[in-house]
């Protein structure tokens, strides 16, 4: 069946893949159905997550009148904190395991989408919190068993969360990213309606369109599921299982909207084809990562949010110094795009043919700037700062970023090369800036 030469088969590595995704519901209005929906999981007492600012906007009414006239109880938890931490995510559990649930919905961006997984896994399956969490900074313990049904309404365009099985959050005690990767915390469903995203900022849309983009791009250039080593248990494959030809149709979907539609989505709020466009991208590039995983960008933007000193992005609410998810990721992507370049070329040229960059009559070698001039030009048009440098570093951090990067092994072994320390500083001395 796996024709392409990227994925002939190697001795000793896996030789087959998994493909899972949430049962998607898309389309403008769709978030009536929530009630309905609910009912159908035979729920009849559910936590309804949000963040304080989501709860004032008319999504939440409508998400909460379509759940109580469905004739549910729900209970409101709406502290979910933009970055979560341990702590937040402690707080939720803790909130879900007293409130006794039978299911589950989020309405929000990947924070609130998050802190419900987590909730709703340590309610389930109640356990020391480090248990869950990825190896090595956890014991990286799959759930135990299923989760309650979750019902993932996304009001962003970016994360993909409602898609997969991933958990993102800082540890406080070690200033780290990292988080709980399982196929359980996948949620039942995604209610993905583009009119919870209507009143988005241009700024937040170009930041979640970038993430989103580089969910593409990581996932399509990601190391061939065909040339990881064999699972050790039979068919226990790592949710970054690599590459594969199920990711692949999306990736290359997702990155010829972004690249025909980004601009316009952020230019104009009414722009209604361009922005339900990015929302569609954002699921077919979730459904894709969440299948193959990302790598070096995603890998390295952990470094630069949690070692952030006194950047303030235009058009987000906090108050906090914060690099926005989507702007710590692309600020590295055309530089470690260069780099994987060399190892992938074709695929590198495929990928800035989908975003829109003319590659007829373009060498392999081309491939590395071809793909990052591509991937600069919409950075600019945007608005996104000038690389690493423009939210707040310079050369002398190189050394402390790859510090920390050089922590998110569960991304760099994703990468189709190999990737140490010294690679990373390197990289990030290239990514300081672009123009
Ligand atoms: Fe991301």
């Amino acid at each position: 069946m796996v024709c392409c030469h990227h994925y002939a088969p190697i001795a000793g590595a896996d030789g087959a893949f998994t493909v899972d995704a949430s049962r998607i519901t898309f389309g403008r209005g769709c978030l009536a159905e929530l009630g309905p929906r609910a009912a159908a999981h035979g729920l009849r007492r559910v936590a309804l997550f949000t963040d304080p600012r989501l709860r004032a906007l008319p999504a939440f009414a409508a998400a909460l009148a379509s759940l109580e006239g469905a004739g549910l109880d729900v209970v409101v938890y709406a502290e979910v904190e933009v970055e979560p931490t341990d702590r937040s995510f402690k707080a939720a559990a803790r909130f879900a395991a007293e409130a006794r649930p039978d299911g589950y919905v989020s309405l929000g961006g990947g924070s609130v989408i998050d802190t419900c997984k987590a909730a709703n896994l340590y309610a389930s399956h109640p356990a020391d919190f480090l248990t869950y969490v990825n190896a090595p900074i956890g014991a990286g313990v799959p759930p135990p068993g299923p989760l309650r049904p979750h019902i993932a309404c996304p009001t962003t365009s970016g994360t993909g969360s409602e898609v997969t099985g991933i958990a993102i959050f800082d540890l406080l005690a070690l200033e780290a990213k990292t988080g709980i990767a399982a196929p359980a915390l996948r949620p039942s469903e995604a209610l993905i309606d583009p009119a919870c995203a209507d009143t988005l900022p241009g700024e937040v849309v170009a930041a979640s369109g970038l993430d989103v983009l580089s969910h593409a791009l990581e996932s399509y250039t990601a190391r061939p599921f065909s040339r990881r080593p064999a699972p050790a248990v039979l068919g226990s494959r790592p949710l970054s299982q690599g590459a594969n030809p199920w990711s692949d149709i999306g990736c290359r979907e997702a990155l010829t909207l972004a690249g025909r539609l980004l601009e316009r989505a952020v230019a104009d709020a009414d722009d209604r084809e361009a922005r339900e466009g990015m929302m569609w991208a954002a699921t077919l590039a979730g459904i894709a990562f969440g299948n193959a995983g990302v790598h070096i960008p995603h890998g390295m933007s952990y470094a630069i949010a949690g070692l952030v000193r006194d950047y303030r992005p235009a058009g987000y609410a906090s108050d906090a110094p914060m690099v926005p998810h989507g702007m710590a990721v692309i600020v590295n992507a055309p530089a470690a795009f260069r780099f994987t370049a060399a190892v992938l070329p074709e695929r590198h040229l495929e990928a800035a043919a989908c975003l829109g960059a003319d590659t007829r009559g373009a060498a392999p070698a081309d491939a590395g700037a071809l793909l990052s001039g591509r991937l600069v030009a919409l950075m600019r048009a945007v608005g996104m700062p000038n690389g690493a440098g423009g939210v707040g570093y310079h050369d002398g951090d190189c050394e402390a970023l790859a510090g920390k990067a050089i922590l998110q092994q569960r991304l760099l072994q994703n990468a189709p090369c190999r990737v140490d320390e010294g690679d990373l500083r390197r990289l990030f001395a290239a990514a300081m800036r672009y123009w």
